[in-house]
């Protein structure tokens, strides 16, 4: 029986990055960002917010979309490149946070592709009954590895977090196909601040610790990989393309969105896109678009999604979904939003974090039976 998807999430930060702002940080314009991405602004996550904590405020939706308490949670999955802290994982600060006390709780690295990766892996757990509720969580926060000085990547990033809950059902994700090449990984990577270039004063002085990418070389990447991907998922569902009613594919970039639909042989208004307003959202990209298109009553019960995905790793993949969830009577109210560029300004000299506390909080004394 497969992993049903029975409920979902999305949080962003209320702080908006537009391209005019970009303008006063980098040599760009928003003419070129537009033609070149199709991205018109993104959020930026505030000095109270971080990876676990947007995904918390997803994950908590989730689990009320699916009348589900986070005590009956068997499994916490967060994929994400942009963990709280490297040690320990998101997933755990998200249980501290959730006040979740049992079930396991791991992350997945996976580039732009962890949430299918994690979709991948706990549908796996579900499917065998090693867990009956998972929670998988896309959870970013870009803006803290993203270099405002270099036009070839801040025009592209933001942060946010989608998150579903599986069940064991009748009907859920049906196949997925995954797949990475480590001989492409120097295309898109953080040099330093692991452990084989440990950040020091030398490395945060060459700026080593922001994320690097070789643009065109990975566009290419992405369109050849995400149709390939798609297409083994669709066969491995036993469906033909024809089948899919809508596609949800990572949010990179407009161009490599429509050259993958090309590919597909898929018309554009069988795909969901939220590129123009989140940016690029790495691991949280498709559960927001996936949530959002849900909420607008585009993913509808009855229909066969694609997901599909490409980034960092280099690494790719796709899955099929059978959607059965019903619609809400109506979206979530749009939240109100503020300007980013205070907070970016902020991360730039580092002022962001004046007086913050960097560890969390110890929420519960451990009990001397415990021990
Ligand atoms: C980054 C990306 C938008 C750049 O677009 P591109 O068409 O490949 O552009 P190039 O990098 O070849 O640069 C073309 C020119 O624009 C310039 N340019 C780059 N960034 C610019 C910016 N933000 N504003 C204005 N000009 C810019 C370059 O310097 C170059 O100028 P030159 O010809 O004088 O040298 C594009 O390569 C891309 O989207 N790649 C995939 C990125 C991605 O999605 N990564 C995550 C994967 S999940």
């Amino acid at each position: 029986m497969p992993a049903e998807i029975v409920g979902l999430g999305v949080a962003v930060p209320p702080y908006v990055l537009t391209n005019a702002d970009l303008e006063e940080l980098v040599d760009t314009n928003d003419q070129w960002i537009t033609e070149r991405t199709g991205i018109k602004e993104r959020r930026v996550a505030g000095r109270d917010d971080s990876t676990a904590l947007l995904g918390k405020r997803a994950a908590e939706q989730a689990l009320k979309v699916a009348g589900i308490g986070i005590d009956e949670v068997d499994l916490v999955m967060v994929a994400t490149a942009t963990p709280d802290y490297t040690l320990p994982s998101a997933a755990c600060i998200l249980q501290l946070e959730l006040g979740m006390t049992r079930g396991a709780a791991m992350d997945v690295i996976a580039g732009c592709s962890g949430f299918v990766y994690a979709l991948a892996t706990a549908s796996q757990f579900v499917d065998s009954g090693a867990a009956e509720t998972a929670l998988v969580v896309g959870s970013e926060t870009l803006s803290r590895i993203c270099d405002y000085t270099d036009r070839g990547t801040c025009i592209l990033f933001g942060d946010g977090a989608g998150a579903v809950v599986l069940r064991k059902g009748e009907r859920g994700v049906r196949a997925f196909s995954l797949g990475a090449d480590g001989a492409r990984s120097r295309l898109l990577m953080t040099p330093a601040g692991g452990s084989r270039f440990p950040a020091n004063s030398r490395t945060v002085a060459e700026r080593r610790h922001y994320l690097v990418m070789e643009g065109r070389e990975v566009f290419k990447g992405a369109v050849t990989a995400m149709a390939a991907s798609s297409l083994e998922a669709i066969e491995r569902s036993g469906l033909k393309p024809d089948d899919i009613d809508l596609v949800v594919p990572h949010q990179a970039n407009q161009r490599i969105i429509e050259a993958t639909a090309r590919r597909l042989k898929t018309p554009m208004a069988n795909v969901v896109m939220n590129v123009a307003r989140y940016g690029n959202t790495s691991a949280a990209s498709i559960p927001i678009a996936m949530a959002e298109a849900w909420e607008q009553g585009q993913i509808r019960p009855g229909q066969r999604l694609l997901l599909t995905a490409f980034g960092a790793g280099l690494a790719w993949g796709s899955a099929v979904v059978d959607w059965t969830l019903p619609n809400p009577a109506e979206p979530a109210p749009e939240e109100p939003t503020q300007p980013a560029m205070p907070i970016v300004r902020g991360l730039l000299d580092g002022t962001l974090w004046d007086g913050a506390d960097m560890l969390p909080p110890l929420r519960a004394a451990v009990p001397e039976a415990a021990l």
